[in-house]
């Protein structure tokens, strides 16, 4: 919440179907604390009217460059300079073709050529029958306006209004907020890849019985989505959460430490950063049985017995590009006490230029945290907030530390 603070944002709608989906966008931009200028082509006013969006936005909507509401009667040069960025959703081909050629007949695209190139950014959430979508002049479009330094976001797949399916429905109006948060981010980490373990491990004993514990993934999760934000490109090896993937994170699902350790060893080749949040099981039954072990009725109990996992990130910590710096490894303690002592022996112990302690009881399930960094230079208090906003933290303290 309120990720969207003090910005302003012109929201541009064109004609098509998802203009339904526009209503919410508003709705959830002005929830993150944004302040939202609707500017809406004649084509967008067929789907949706300009009440609703005034109501939602909670100010007039503009429509013509003719609109002498504005003193100097010149709405595209105002509405565009305050703008913090230009946002456009749904963005149709037809709209797409006349930005890439600089055509400037409607408010919206007047507004769009006379922007300022440097401080208002332009982001297109294309919608489309998937045939247009595909259509070479569009694609081509779509390469020439990100060339010209618009940002195009993906298109989503599935179903169509039309009653097609395929690729070119606009994306859901919280799938756009993630990305518009996430432009804002500052890039510090671009052409790294970066690896992350989340949540906890299931031993298994037996085919329906396990082991696990209480890691809900959030932080690792958090720590994907902040990578991603900062311009990764994020592979996150998730144990068993039922949290969604953040956006633009490759996710691969994992049971136990064995399957963990073997997709993260798998992943860790092409990677420049790893970070191990994931709650790894230490031990793991010996034998899982095969079949369900049954009660018998003489009151009986199994005995089982463990044995010990290999610990994931000191495999890559170990490793020689762990070793050489070219995998920079970062662990994870969740403590109950002692946490600047037992961070700072676990940084040894394990190999790795930095060691994040957080206590266990006080994160397993939160939505916040409070984290100590702790690295051969001494170590850094980050106090309680959001694991969001302390992975974003955690993030550029990794950015800044992976400089060459
Ligand atoms: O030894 P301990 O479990 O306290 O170490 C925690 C750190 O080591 C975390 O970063 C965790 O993800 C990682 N770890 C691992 N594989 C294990 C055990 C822990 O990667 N088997």
């Amino acid at each position: 919440m309120n990720e969207l603070i003090g910005k302003h944002i012109v929201l541009g709608l064109t004609g098509g179907i998802a203009c339904f989906k526009a209503a919410e966008l508003c709705r959830a931009l002005i929830k993150e604390g944004a302040t939202v200028q609707v500017v809406m082509t004649e084509a967008a006013e067929h789907f949706i009217t300009p009440v609703t969006m005034q109501a939602l936005s909670q100010r007039p909507v503009y429509g013509s460059q003719w609109d002498a509401r504005e003193s100097n009667n010149m709405p595209h040069i105002n509405l565009s300079r305050e703008a913090d960025a230009i946002l456009i959703a749904p963005c149709s081909a037809d709209f797409m073709a006349k930005l890439l050629h600089g055509r400037a007949d409607d408010l919206l695209s007047l507004m769009c050529l006379a922007r300022p190139l440097q401080t208002v950014p332009l982001l297109l959430a294309p919608a489309m029958n998937r045939e247009m979508w595909a259509h070479p002049a569009n694609q081509r479009n779509v390469a020439q306006l990100k060339a010209d330094g618009a940002t195009v976001f993906d298109v989503g797949q599935g179903d169509q209004a039309c009653g097609e399916t395929g690729d070119g429905r606009m994306l859901e109006a919280s799938e756009i907020l993630e990305e518009l948060i996430a432009f804002f981010q500052p890039k510090t980490l671009i052409g790294h890849q970066v690896l992350v373990t989340a949540g906890p491990t299931y031993e298994a004993i037996d085919p329906v019985r396990g082991i696990t514990n209480l890691s809900s993934g959030k932080m690792g999760f958090a720590i994907a989505r902040a990578a991603r934000e900062a311009g990764a490109s994020v592979t996150l090896v998730a144990g068993p959460v039922h949290l969604p993937t953040p956006r633009g994170v490759t996710r691969v699902n994992v049971s136990s430490a064995l399957n963990m350790l073997e997709a993260s060893v798998q992943h860790a080749s092409a990677a420049t950063i790893f970070v191990a949040t994931a709650a790894v099981a230490d031990w793991r039954p010996a034998h899982a049985a095969d079949q369900k072990i049954k009660k018998d009725g003489s009151g009986e109990v199994p005995q089982l017995t463990f044995v010990e996992n290999p610990d994931i990130l000191a495999t890559l910590a170990q490793s020689p590009r762990g070793r050489s710096g070219e995998l920079y490894c970062v662990g994870f303690a969740a403590e109950s006490q002692d946490l600047l002592i037992n961070s700072q022996s676990k940084l040894v112990r394990k190999g790795v230029p930095l060691l994040v302690g957080n206590i266990g009881p006080a994160t397993f399930g939160q939505d916040d945290n409070a984290l100590l960094l702790v690295d051969a230079q001494g170590h850094k208090e980050l106090p309680r907030a959001s694991k969001l906003a302390l992975a974003r933290q955690l993030i550029s303290e990794i950015s800044i530390r992976t400089q060459v």
